[in-house]
């Protein structure tokens, strides 16, 4: 690292944020080398290969671009910290799933580990930046961690990046963000490693989209924007049940009321509820942070997002088997879509995970089709709470398109918002399926007065 200019940039962990993220830098920075390094063999050789791990639009030519120039996959974790000046940690951090703070604390294990092993292979000064999202202080902890266990003149700043991606528009996200956050210490060392982020970020992104904080607002920061996405998700689909009682229609309703300027339209889209790997974990870990901090009133707000998401699940399960006579026992069931959102492969805490399985707990038989879901993954989601092997066996298979999950089914359920899903031939469908022909639309996706005019029997959710 000459003066304050960072040259070489590692970043550890190949996921949904650190390959996007160091495909973009690299992509805008040819001037800069940039090293992704993770423990999993078959994931970097993945990333090394002509199918990379992830399916995210616009990703395969940003990477095709970089990918050898200044972009490189490997699985040496400790010659890409060793030869970096700045290190991004993008490892997971899941909710815990055992000891203290079960199910709702983050694991930080392998946010110390890479500490443990950045202190161990690191020589001079590095800078090194949370990219991963984890409870506020944590920077403090990393800090102890890489200043107790170095054995040699190292030197350390720690800062807070957040990444604010969405999976399917990842690219976009990265290419034009509304903001980059960086969170640093006060000291002169602390200013200058923000400094030297900053003139990272800033060969793409405009200088007053760059935002500087301290280390606890950054880290906070993080979860607080999860936890108010999700809870404008959780607040309209709350209002879905009432427009199904009173008549009204939830889109209506989040029209008019997303246009007031001070609202605003934007995640207010009714649905089967949220998925995704951080909504639920980030304010679960928000209800865990208030909770420790002797804050009761504040955590049950936040907690009360989450059941809200859960009743808007099993609700939709339940609106399935009272229509369909109140017994699904051997009827086959299509679903459409498995992925948590469109325009990704990703099935962490997808809400279709929870419906499928409530369906297979009712004897019904399923009919799986997503565009991008590796079937291994479909089945592996499955497997669980009450879902055993021989279940999946015997009643549930996957299918190459939506015609065969139609193809002599009752009814048809739209679980993820996949653009093909609307312009199905729904004539071709309604002549496959058995009569009464059901279709239950979770995302709205699916013409309804078309179906109706077809003979379905339609339900979607939020209109009377
Ligand atoms: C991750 C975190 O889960 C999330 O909290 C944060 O906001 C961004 O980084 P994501 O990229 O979606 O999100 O996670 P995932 O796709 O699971 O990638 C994490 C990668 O880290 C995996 O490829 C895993 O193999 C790797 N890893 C994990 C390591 O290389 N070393 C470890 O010690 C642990
Ligand atoms: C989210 C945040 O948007 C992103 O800033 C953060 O970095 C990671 O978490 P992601 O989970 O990838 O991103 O996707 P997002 O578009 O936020 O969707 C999350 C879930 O909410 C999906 O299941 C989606 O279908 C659902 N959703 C979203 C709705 O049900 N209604 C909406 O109006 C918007």
């Amino acid at each position: 690292m000459s003066g304050r200019q960072v040259e070489t940039i590692c970043c550890l962990g190949a996921g949904y944020v650190g390959g996007p993220t160091m495909a973009m830098i690299a992509a805008k920075c040819p001037h800069l080398q940039v090293t992704v390094a993770d423990l999993n063999i078959q994931r970097i050789a993945a990333w090394n290969s002509a199918i990379l791990p992830i399916y995210e639009p616009g990703l395969d030519p940003v990477v095709a671009g970089v990918r050898g120039r200044n972009l490189h996959f490997t699985t040496d974790i400790h010659g890409a910290i060793a030869a970096a000046d700045l290190i991004f940690v993008s490892v997971g951090t899941p909710t815990k799933s055992y000891g203290i703070g079960t199910g709702r604390a983050a694991d930080l294990r392998y946010i110390e580990a890479a500490a443990r092993v950045i202190a161990e292979v690191s020589e001079g000064h590095k800078i090194i930046v949370e990219k991963s999202t984890i409870p506020v202080r944590t920077a403090g902890a990393v800090r102890t961690i890489l200043e107790a266990n170095t054995t040699s003149n190292a030197t350390f700043e720690v800062l807070s990046n957040p990444e604010f991606l969405a999976e399917g528009t990842a690219i976009q996200d990265l290419e034009s963000p509304d903001r980059i956050l960086i969170g640093g210490g006060n000291t002169a060392a602390g200013k200058a490693a923000v400094e030297a982020l900053v003139a990272v970020y800033a060969n793409w992104v405009p200088r007053e989209r760059i935002l500087t904080t301290n280390l606890w607002s950054s880290e906070l920061s993080k979860l607080v924007a999860n936890a108010f996405l999700a809870q404008r998700i959780s607040s309209i689909n709350s209002i879905s049940a009432l427009c199904e009682k009173t008549g009204a229609d939830v889109d209506e309703v989040a029209h008019a009321i997303g246009m007031d300027s001070r609202i605003g339209p934007r995640f207010l889209k009714s649905s089967i509820g949220f998925g995704g790997s951080c909504f639920q974990k980030d304010l679960l870990n928000l209800v865990y942070l208030c909770e420790s901090f002797g804050l009761p009133e504040v955590a049950k707000y936040w907690n009360q997002v989450l059941r809200i998401n859960d009743w808007q699940k099993s609700r939709f399960v339940g609106k399935i088997v009272r229509a369909m006579f109140n017994t699904i026992n051997g009827k086959r069931i299509g679903i459409l879509g498995f992925a948590f959102k469109k325009d990704t492969n990703d099935t962490r805490e997808s809400p279709a995970i929870r419906v499928c399985r409530d369906l297979l707990h009712e004897r019904a038989h399923l009919a799986i089709y997503d565009p991008q879901v590796d079937p291994n993954i479909i089945y592996q989601e499955l497997l669980g709470d009450g879902v055993a092997p021989t279940i999946l066996e015997s009643n549930m298979e996957i299918c190459s398109d939506p015609y065969a999950a139609a193809n002599k089914s009752h009814a048809l359920v739209a679980l993820t918002e996949w653009d093909e899903f609307q312009t199905l031939d729904m004539g071709r469908i309604y002549e496959l399926m058995l009569k009464p022909a059901f279709v239950f639309d979770g995302r709205d996706i699916l013409p309804a007065e078309d179906l109706k005019g077809h003979g379905f029997e339609v339900f979607t959710i939020g209109k009377g």
